[in-house]
């Protein structure tokens, strides 16, 4: 069997940690990235630490005959599909930058998968799909909500690509992994998450108020229906998550015969409060993150968390890594990429 398998955005956040995972569980690697995103600084990152070497291609998904060399290339028989704009307040400034990136990104992928005979395609979706649910924790079946926007939109669209063409074509295995909030850096510190400009996500946003680069966490709303007044989310740290992609590229290289699209949460199943979250991480380093409570953020949800008994079952996947664990890495992360001690 080909132990290779391509990774598209591979030097980002998630993709390089699914790198390392699968370079340690013995395949092979290609990483097709453009860098709109991400730092090449990653691939020497994911050298360093699991010592193989890595085939690095610079290449736009959305450009059909780039990425066809790809696959003239090299040989793979499973694709892992990261590639695509993220930031849920510029989707709405710039809707088809979001459009045209996520989804012709995704279509050139089944289309190459499917002209040169590749079977396996993991896709990169998110917990954003349930919107506000009525009922929680969230399973798989829990309905899907209208999206709030057009980025959450793409991942709707992009799982809904995947299932049709899994169903059409007939030669096709695909897989949706919904994430919930992915946090931390690997344990090394070699490799971690490098947001451009102001973060939007919350966990670096607390890094960098500890590190001194940002004067002031805001904490989005104090009055929503919670124990403590602040949102709620099940963060997951990033080696777990990485190593769901293992178990998916493993289920589908494992005899499967018949063609099946299938959908996963990735989550702790353990839901945790933003000042929960900044209280663990003061504790866990020992340092201060200063804070103030401001107006809640448009579109926020109160509260999500995972029900994750179809992963545990169907994939033998389960989040390990303790949240101290994660914010010590999240934190030393931190401290290396400012020169801090
Ligand atoms: C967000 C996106 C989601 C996307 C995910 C990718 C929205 C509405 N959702 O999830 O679609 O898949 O990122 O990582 O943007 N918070 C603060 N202060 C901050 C930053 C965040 O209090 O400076 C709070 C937020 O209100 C939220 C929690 O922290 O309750 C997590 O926020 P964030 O990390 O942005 O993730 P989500 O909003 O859950």
């Amino acid at each position: 069997m080909n132990k290779r398998v391509l990774i598209t955005g591979g030097a980002g956040y998630i993709g390089s940690h699914t790198a390392v995972e699968l370079l340690g569980a013995g395949y092979d690697v290609v990483i097709a990235d453009n860098l709109s995103n991400s730092d090449i600084s990653s691939i020497e990152g994911i050298r360093s630490i699991t010592g193989r070497d890595v085939d690095f291609v610079e290449v736009d998904c959305c450009d059909r005959e780039a990425f066809a060399r790809v696959f003239e290339r090299y040989e793979f028989d499973s694709a892992i599909h990261f590639a695509a704009s993220k930031a849920v307040g510029e989707s709405v400034s710039e809707p088809l930058k979001y459009y045209r990136n996520n989804l012709l990104s995704l279509i050139n992928l089944v289309d190459l998968m499917r002209e040169y005979g590749r079977r396996n395609i993991v896709f990169s979706s998110s917990a954003t799909v349930y919107g506000e649910a009525e009922q929680l924790p969230v399973t798989e079946l829990t309905p899907r909500k209208s999206a709030t926007s057009p980025y959450g939109n793409t991942k709707q669209i992009c799982e809904d690509i995947l299932r049709d063409s899994v169903a059409a074509y007939g030669t096709l295995n695909g897989i949706s992994l919904r994430y919930f909030n992915p946090m931390g850096a690997h344990p090394s510190a070699l490799i971690g998450e490098l947001p451009r400009g102001v973060p939007n996500n919350l966990v670096p946003f607390i890094t960098q108020t500890a590190a001194g680069v940002r004067e002031c966490l805001s904490i989005f709303g104090d009055d929503y229906p919670t124990p403590d007044g602040s949102c709620i989310r099940d963060y997951i740290d990033i080696v777990d998550l990485a190593r769901a992609h293992v178990a998916a590229i493993e289920r589908m290289t494992g005899g499967r015969s018949k063609s099946s699209y299938e959908i996963f949460n990735i989550g702790t199943g353990r839901g945790v409060s933003v000042k929960e979250l900044v209280e663990a991480f003061e504790r866990v380093n020992g340092v201060k993150v200063n804070r103030r409570t401001a107006p809640k953020r448009a579109g926020d949800i109160a509260a999500i968390w995972a029900d994750t008994t179809l992963a545990g079952e169907e994939l033998g996947w389960k989040a390990e890594r303790s949240i101290e664990q994660t914010l010590d890495a999240a934190w030393r992360w931190e401290k290396r990429i400012r020169g801090l001690k």
